[in-house]
Order: C-alpha cells, then structure tokens, then sequence
C-alpha cells in the first residue's frame, strides 16, 4: 500500500507539475483506476496538493516538507548516503530505528528520518526534543569495516558536513569540538554518535544529526544556549534540502577519510573551531579540571593546555566553556 504510493508520488514527481494520465499510472504499476485514485487522495491527506482533471490525469502542485524517501532522495548527489531512507512520522528516537536496522543488515549509508521524536537522545543521557516538523531528526547507518579507534574522527565529520551547508546558506557556524555546531555561540546542532563492534571491528555506526530548523522559541533556560536556523536567519527554510545537502556534503568528507587521503574535515573544524583559545573545562579521572583549548591534530584530537604549562589531547567527550 505504501509502497503503491510511493511509486505513484515518483511518477507524478518525474514530470515536474506536468499531467500524467491515470491509465498510464495504470498500465505501469498493474494497478486499477480505483486504486490509483485512492493513492492520490492519501497523498492529498499527507500534505500534497495534487490537480486531477478528467482525461489529463494528476499533476503535483506542491509538496510538503517532509523528510520521506520520496522528497529527499531526488535531492542527493551521493552514490550510498541516503540511498536507503526510511521515514516514519513518528519514532521514539531515530538513533534506535537505525540501530535496528543496523542489526537487520541494512545497506551502508541507510538514513532514518522522523518528524517527531517522542524519546529523542542527546549525549551524556540527556534528552533531545523538538516539536513535529520543526528540525531535521535523521540518523546515518555507516559500515566502515574498520577497527573501533578509526570512529572518533567519524563523528566530527557529521559536524563538519553540517557547518558547511549552514555556511554555503548564508550563516555563520562554528564548530564546537567536537561535534556540536553552533551560531551566535548557541547551539544549532548536535550530533549523538553510537557504535556497534567487534573486538577489532566495527560492525556499524549510527550517527544521529539534529538540526534545529524552523523551532520558533526554546523554553527558558534553554533559550540561553539553543537558537535554530529560523531565529537566526527570520525565516522558515526548507528542511529537505537542508538534510539532502548534509548527506551530499557528508559523503565526499567521509570516503576521503575512510581512503586515508582526506582530512578536509579537519580543516573545516580548525577553520570554523568555536575553542580555540578558550578555557574550558573538562571531566579527568573523576575529577573537572580546567585548560585553555588549542589546535586540533591530525587525529581529530583537541590539544589542551593546563595551568602549570603541560598539554594533553583529547580523543573525545564532553568539554564545558
Ligand atoms: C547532543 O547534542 O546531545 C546530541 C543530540 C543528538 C540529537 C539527534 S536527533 C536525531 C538522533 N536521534 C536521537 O535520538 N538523537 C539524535
């Protein structure tokens, strides 16, 4: 049934605006005139505006923005990322859709998408949550085949991808180490990263990327340290695009790393580093300690250095301005 109408949506979609004859859907799909009708009404319930004119057929008028396989997939020029997407209306928290999937052996590059999430994870067990329709929720499954220590970078990659398309749009992101990305100090994105391994090797990675879009206020105090796409810019954007040009940018950042001859992620991070030369503050064997954040190497890892003038790099977690 979904399906059905997922194929009658392409067809419609193909012809950009332009009539397609109910016989033809018919012929194509093997199915009746009832059934095609029937389609297009439940295409018409989930937001689409389309014309039906007796011996024309339907055409598409306008699409809403929804994060489905039918809107997105259009939009990539990948050749993986987000081949796969798989869209429910409603998910506890996409990150435990895609692990499941994970499990059940979908392809590389399967992306789960939602427009609300009832249970929505952020880092450290905290919660993420966003009204329906109001961010992009989407969570990448990556089989890298590589040993457990190559995942760190991985997720700084997500944060990089997400800050160019903010930056190719007009804002002006940064990168907070290592994978939350703000605007005006706040933040705009944040990304939860899960793996699933062997002793030696990944089995597979969820990547969890949540964008605050169109969230017109945050509750305070909140408000303090969360802005959205639309109180930064004054205006409702398109989420598809946003969440097609992430994957378009992740996938090229991604294989370069996995190759081992790309480290323009790195670039990105150090370039637009929100860190740099701030003290922070940070969990270290139980206790928090305080430094002044510098560069990031060539592993992804954040040089700090304390007081009494001694360094060390961080590999991951959790640093506190
Ligand atoms: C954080 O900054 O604490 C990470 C937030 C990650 C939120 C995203 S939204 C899509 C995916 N599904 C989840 O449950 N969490 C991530």
């Amino acid at each position: 049934m979904v399906v059905m109408k997922g194929k009658i949506l392409t067809m419609l979609k193909k012809r950009q605006g332009d009539f397609v004859s109910g016989q033809s859907i018919c012929d194509s799909l093997g199915v009746s005139r009832t059934a095609v009708w029937k389609h297009v009404n439940q295409l018409k319930e989930d937001g689409y505006q389309v014309e039906s004119v007796p011996r024309k057929g339907y055409r598409i008028i306008s699409s809403p923005d929804v994060l489905t396989s039918e809107e997105i997939v259009p939009l990539l020029d990948t050749d993986f990322i987000g081949r796969n997407v798989i869209n429910h209306h409603e998910v506890e928290s996409t990150n435990l859709t895609a692990k499941a999937e994970g499990r059940s052996g979908c392809v590389d590059g399967t992306v789960v998408t939602t427009e609300h999430q009832t249970g929505g994870r952020g880092r450290s067990g905290r919660s993420w949550s966003s009204s329906p329709g109001e961010a992009v929720q989407m969570s990448i499954v990556l089989r890298p085949g590589t040993p457990p220590a190559t995942a760190p970078p991985i997720t700084q990659i997500g944060a990089a991808a997400v800050a160019v398309t903010l930056e190719a749009m007009g804002f002006a992101p940064k990168v907070k180490w290592p994978n939350d990305v703000l605007i005006s100090g706040k933040k705009v994105c944040g990304i939860l990263t899960e793996m699933t391994c062997e002793l030696d090797r990944i089995d597979f990675i969820v990547m969890g990327i949540g964008i605050n879009v169109n969230v017109k206020a945050f509750p305070k105090p909140v408000d303090e340290v969360a802005t959205s796409l639309l109180l930064e810019g004054g205006r409702s954007l398109d989420r598809r695009k946003i969440a097609a040009e992430v994957l378009n940018r992740f996938e090229p950042l991604y294989r370069g790393y996995l190759k081992g001859n790309g480290k323009t992620y790195l670039e990105i991070c150090r370039r637009l580093s929100w860190l740099e030369g701030k003290e922070i503050s940070f969990e270290k064997d139980g206790i928090t300690v305080t430094a002044t954040a510098g560069d990031i190497d060539e592993e992804g890892r954040l040089e700090v250095h304390f007081p009494g003038g001694s360094s060390e790099k961080l590999l991951s977690g959790e640093v506190h301005l």
